[in-house]
């Protein structure tokens, strides 16, 4: 599988939409109701002009796949969030996308994830890309990568 990551825009809208108000998405969420398309588009508008938020989307084939959120937080470290189209599910794609995200961001960042517990996907996912948990509040697992190296990503240092 061949993935290529770019920014997303505001054509992007309906597509993010309808994976943000998957319920499975819902489910592993910090939010979980469902969202009207106005108010997701002017979350998407409020997000494309933010200079300390990223939002990628991974294509496969020209075809839109999955998504991973980057913010850039004061303590410096990048906090990413990630979700795939209902139908890409279990191929690789979020374990390839969030690696390709990682190996973009500069050396030395530290990278971080907020998982809800029993989320067994996504603990992959942050593992494969080289974090490991560092806590846990609640139902939230907290992961981290101590800094992105030269040597690429998902690199288990
Ligand atoms: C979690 C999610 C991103 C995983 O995406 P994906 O592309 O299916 O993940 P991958 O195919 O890369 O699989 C990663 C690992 O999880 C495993 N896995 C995939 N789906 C799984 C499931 N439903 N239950 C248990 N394990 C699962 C895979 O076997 C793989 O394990 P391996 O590395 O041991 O082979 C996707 O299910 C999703 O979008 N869920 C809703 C949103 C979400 O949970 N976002 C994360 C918030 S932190």
């Amino acid at each position: 599988m061949t993935l290529q990551l770019r920014c997303a825009t505001m054509a992007d809208a309906r597509t993010l939409f309808d994976w943000r108000n998957d319920p499975v998405t819902r489910a592993a969420s910090h939010q979980t109701d469902v969202l009207s398309f106005e108010s997701h588009a002017g979350w998407l508008d409020a997000t494309l002009a933010n200079p300390l938020r990223k939002l990628l989307l991974a294509e496969e084939q020209g075809r839109p796949v999955g998504t991973v959120r980057i913010d850039l937080c004061a303590d410096g470290s990048a906090l990413l969030s990630w979700s795939v189209a209902p139908e890409a599910r279990g191929r690789g794609v979020a374990t390839q996308m969030v690696s390709m995200a990682i190996q973009d961001m500069p050396v030395g960042c530290v990278v971080r994830a907020e998982i809800k517990a029993g989320n067994v996907a996504s603990v992959k996912v942050a593992e494969a890309a080289g974090m490991r948990m560092s806590g846990q509040d609640g139902d939230t697992l907290y992961f981290v990568r101590d800094v992105v190296s030269e040597q690429g990503p998902g690199r288990v240092d």
